[in-house]
């Protein structure tokens, strides 16, 4: 499944002409093996490769000369060996011919043409790798060692790559709509079938079966849990109790490799507690309000600290907080509650580009990323928005037993937070809601088949179960 050769071929014209003088080299992935060589985990292709070249297959490296106006990729044809093993598949040739790419070599032609390159002092501009095999790689092709490979990566190319695969077009824009409708069936079928007595671990096998038979798979690990408080929760051992509720977190990654990400959380029984119904909607309001602010030119650090006084104003009412809610966001109160950020730029990655650098994806050289504060060191994305950006809003209420207590026996931010009340809140859980939305010309729409949300069209369907 690939997109047109025009489109790889004007995405990476666009490329060299933002990339001043040298070579260009991206690196596929490759193969990594479980517990012995050739039972290897399934294979997902380095997003920005998958960008520039749309062939999803392992072991190849690609090298832009751009003084020079060429493009090789460099990889291993199949050996009559690999084909009685594996099948006859379509030729590197024939994939790279898909791209726009003509010239094709083994991938052992590589090491020479950069070692002469480098030899020549031209510039060769490499991503930061996070594979361990393109880390030995590129340690051996280019002498540098593995641990100074990341700064030794290019801001040039980085900066380049983030800015064109920051802005979707059209047709990315459909391939990651397509993703999060299959995300919306995942969510319907966990939403109609959760019962009390059921495992966590059936359900999530359920979202995980919805994804595959689309055509695809999981985007990430399924986050679905009773104990929604833990971030990123991959145990799926608890048995679901009528009581508790559900944060089932989970996307689909379509064909072509571009993924959505939703959070819903709904009762195991078929009506929200009281309380849990006060806390879904704390949650919402903050989500709607966020979403409602979000277009072109605005900060999404700013729409996370609206989402934050928002959450803030909800927990006043809840009794957990008090004082003024810009003064508390501004002390860091709101993050006994909500400790992480309020989303992240979304596409060929679930956290788009992350391997790139969260201080080149989500901040810019005047807005530099905080890294010490506790909750904003977790925002992602931090910059003006841009029409053609798809993102994340996700904002939550997480009640961590341990943190609750550390805060209290510090009696920290006491002014803005009534400890007396948080200990009702114990084992209260978590709930998050996510929507994945563009940001358009004047404003933003929110991707996706409608699902359900509000604790009304939430209720309605748990009672049919
Ligand atoms: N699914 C991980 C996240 O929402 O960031
Ligand atoms: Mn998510
Ligand atoms: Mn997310």
């Amino acid at each position: 499944m690939m997109f047109s050769t025009q489109t790889y071929r004007s995405r990476r014209d666009t490329l060299q002409s933002n990339v001043p003088s040298g070579l260009i080299l991206l690196m596929g992935n490759s193969e990594a093996p479980i517990n012995f060589k050739d039972n290897t985990y399934p294979f997902r292709q380095d997003s920005t490769f998958l960008y520039y070249f749309g062939i999803a297959a392992p072991g190849l490296a690609a090298l832009i000369d751009i003084d020079e106006d060429r493009t090789t990729i460099f990889g291993d044809e199949m050996t009559l060996d690999d084909i009685i093993w594996m099948g006859r598949l379509e030729t590197l040739r024939e994939k790279a011919e898909k791209a726009g790419v003509s010239d094709t070599r083994p991938a052992n032609a590589l090491a020479a043409i950069l070692l002469e390159a480098l030899q020549e002092g031209r510039p060769v501009h490499f991503l930061p790798p996070y594979h361990p095999t393109n880390c030995i790689r590129l340690a051996h092709l280019t002498g540098i060692a593995i641990e100074q490979l990341a700064e030794s990566a290019s801001v040039e190319l980085i900066k380049a790559v983030v800015a064109q695969r920051s802005i979707k077009s059209a047709e990315e824009v459909a391939e990651i709509e397509r993703a999060v409708n299959t995300s919306v069936d995942m969510h319907l079928t966990a939403m109609r079938m959760a019962k009390p007595g059921m495992t966590e671990q059936q359900l999530a096998a359920a979202v995980q079966h919805v994804a595959q038979q689309a055509g695809g798979t999981l985007a990430y690990p399924t986050i679905l849990s009773v104990r929604g408080e833990v971030l990123h929760n991959h145990y799926h051992g608890n048995v679901l109790k009528e009581g508790d509720w559900v944060l089932n977190d989970s996307g689909a990654e379509t064909a072509m490799g571009y993924a959505g990400d939703l959070t819903r959380t709904f009762p195991a029984g078929k009506t929200f507690t009281a309380l849990q119904k006060e806390a879904y909607e704390v949650v919402l309001t903050a989500l709607e309000s966020a979403t409602a602010a979000l277009k072109p030119g605005v900060r999404y650090l700013d729409i996370h600290l609206h989402a934050c006084r928002m959450l803030t104003d909800g927990l006043k009412a809840l009794g957990l907080m008090r004082g003024d809610a810009e003064e508390a966001v501004a002390a860091g109160a709101h993050t006994l509650f909500f400790q992480c950020g309020t989303g992240h730029m979304m596409g060929l990655d679930v956290h788009d580009m992350e391997d790139l650098g969260e201080q080149h994806v989500g901040y810019t050289d005047t807005l530099r990323k905080d890294t010490s504060t506790f909750g904003l060191k977790s925002l992602r994305l931090g910059k003006e928005l841009q029409a053609g950006y798809v993102l994340t809003v996700e904002p939550g209420l997480y009640f961590i037993p341990e943190l609750m207590d550390r805060w209290k026996a510090e009696k920290r931010l006491a002014q803005f937070i009534d400890y007396q009340k948080v200990d009702a809140f114990r084992n209260f859980g978590g709930v998050r809601v996510e929507d994945d939305i563009l940001i358009t010309a004047n404003g933003h729409r929110v991707l996706g088949k409608p699902l359900a949300k509000t604790v009304a069209d939430i209720e309605e369907i748990r009672a049919g179960v």
